[in-house]
């Protein structure tokens, strides 16, 4: 049974047929529409790579049945960029060294512009890791990650 939902997606409408009615999000982004910056972890969760805004909500892409989506609006991190500019958050990620393989980093930049957008990030580190806490760095780069946000809300 196949299905239709529109979303717009990184600030483009798309129209998208589901072949099948289970397919997640995050699945969906990676595999059918090419867009492989949304991180696949532990696709149950539990480490946040998959982060995503829906609806300029931090959703985990991974738990999100894409046939729920039709007139929702999401934003992967590749649409956060304008053009060649950088989100604020992402240049903060790059001069605080909040990141060390990587893989996380889409997911961390994600959820970290989501708690800003909340107004829950503020200057206190605790409240920051807190806040993030939905979000693991296997090589542990808390510490930048944590630099990275507060250097963003300023
Ligand atoms: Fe979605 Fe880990 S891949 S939370």
């Amino acid at each position: 049974m196949s299905l239709s939902i529109s979303l717009t997606l990184n600030g483009v409408v798309r129209d998208i047929v589901l072949d099948d009615p289970r397919v997640t999000l995050l699945d969906l982004l990676r595999e059918r529409l090419a867009l492989p910056g949304t991180k696949k972890g532990c696709d149950r969760g539990q480490c946040g790579a998959c982060t995503v805004l829906l609806n300029g909500k931090r959703m985990n892409a991974c738990l999100t049945l894409a046939a729920t989506l039709d007139g929702a609006t999401v934003t992967t991190i590749e649409g956060l960029a304008d053009g060649d500019a950088l989100h604020p958050v992402q240049t903060a990620f790059l001069e605080n060294d909040g990141f060390q393989c990587g893989y996380c980093t889409p997911g961390q930049i994600m959820s970290a512009v989501g708690l800003i957008a909340e107004g829950r990030a503020g200057d206190d580190p605790e409240r920051i890791r807190e806040g993030m806490s939905g979000n693991i760095c296997r090589c542990a780069a808390y510490h930048g990650i944590t630099r990275a946000v507060q250097e963003a809300t300023r």
